[in-house]
């Protein structure tokens, strides 16, 4: 079976939708014809200053909604990647092989540390695309499902899979990413030409996968929609009517010229009704199944050490062949 891995920052006391549309509804069909491994990237949270008091919790809290999200630890291997050392082992490898050139090219990098002030901005920022090809490549996936803005970092974890696979001779597999066309990037409601983000300027622009529904519909309601009365999908037109019947359309199932259909000649209200109902009706059961799995901390814990222990079973093996490529000294 092909390998699929991927993983969400638990930089948030929730996913946002972004993430759910964008990544992680998306891995649970995956779980069928693939082996899979989810992981929580708690070794990226630190890249921006972390409050360690909450990064534990966080962590729970992003594999408690992995899980109820529809991602199942006995099919798939759910991990913690702090829990699992050879990501960061790799990652040192891969640094070694790394153009300084090459990796200030990654833009994701290029925003953050603008946004943070470029001398606020850590070396682990600037390596933390690196971090990532070893989280994919340590696993030896095919494929990475992810939204559009990890593109450029798939790119260079292909880059640094070949590069050593011709310096040292064939060790990785080399990945693909795989990015759902329709909903690859979900736009922030008060700013629809912008995505989804936790670090969005208005908190209004973000639904919280935890939130309750109320205050989610509220946000709903709020987006800020465009010129016009007319439902249809156009994205340079109408950004902000596109993003909700992007999201509509995603979370039902159903087409975008079958939603429009639905919608035509009513008001953007409407529209915005009938999301906010398609929102509370996907989250409302997610939230409760988060809740029993947070309220079993000890549970939760178990199933992480399990999935990491599986995890290690690929990790380890794919690190020695690292090692003895690159000519470490083996340790007796
Ligand atoms: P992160 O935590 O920023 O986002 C997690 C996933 O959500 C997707 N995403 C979105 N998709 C659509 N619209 C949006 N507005 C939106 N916002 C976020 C992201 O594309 C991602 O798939 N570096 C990664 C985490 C990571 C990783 C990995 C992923 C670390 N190692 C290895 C895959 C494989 C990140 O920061 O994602």
């Amino acid at each position: 079976k092909p390998r699929v891995v991927s993983g969400v920052q638990p930089s948030a006391d929730s996913l946002h939708l972004g993430n759910y549309v964008g990544a992680v509804r998306n891995w649970v069909d995956l779980q069928d014809d693939n082996e899979c491994v989810f992981f929580v990237a708690d070794l990226h949270a630190i890249t921006a200053e972390q409050d360690p008091a909450a990064l534990a919790q966080r962590t729970r809290t992003t594999a408690a909604q992995y899980i109820a999200a529809g991602i199942d630890p006995e099919r798939s291997t759910l991990l913690v990647q702090s829990h699992v050392p050879e990501h960061a082992q790799l990652a040192w490898a891969l640094n070694c092989i790394t153009g300084f050139g090459e990796a200030s090219r990654m833009t994701q990098f290029k925003d953050k540390s603008a946004r943070q002030g470029a001398e606020n901005a850590t070396v682990g920022l600037f390596a933390y695309p690196v971090l990532m090809a070893a989280d994919i490549l340590i696993y030896q996936a095919h494929q990475v499902p992810v939204g559009e803005d990890q593109r450029q970092h798939l790119e260079l974890t292909r880059n640094l899979a070949q590069r050593f696979n011709a310096r040292f001779g064939d060790t990785f597999v080399v990945p693909e990413a795989k990015i759902l066309a329709e909903s690859a990037k979900i736009y922030d409601l008060q700013n629809p030409v912008a995505k989804m983000s936790k670090s969005a300027a208005s908190e209004n622009g973000l639904i919280r996968l935890l939130d309750p529904a109320k205050k989610n519909a509220k946000k709903i309601r709020s987006a800020v929609t465009d010129d016009g009365t007319e439902i249809r999908f156009d994205r340079e037109a109408k950004p902000g009517i596109a993003n909700l019947l992007t999201v509509y359309s995603a979370l039902t199932g159903r087409s975008v010229p079958d939603v429009v259909g639905e919608y035509e000649g009513k008001l953007y209200g409407h529209l915005k009704v009938g999301l906010a109902e398609v929102v509370t009706e996907t989250l409302d059961p997610i939230q409760a199944r988060a809740q029993e799995l947070l309220d079993d901390p000890a549970e939760l814990d178990r199933l992480l050490a399990r999935g990491a222990e599986k995890g290690r079973e690929i990790t380890v093996r794919t690190l020695a062949a690292v090692y003895d490529r690159m000519g470490f000294l083996p340790r007796l």
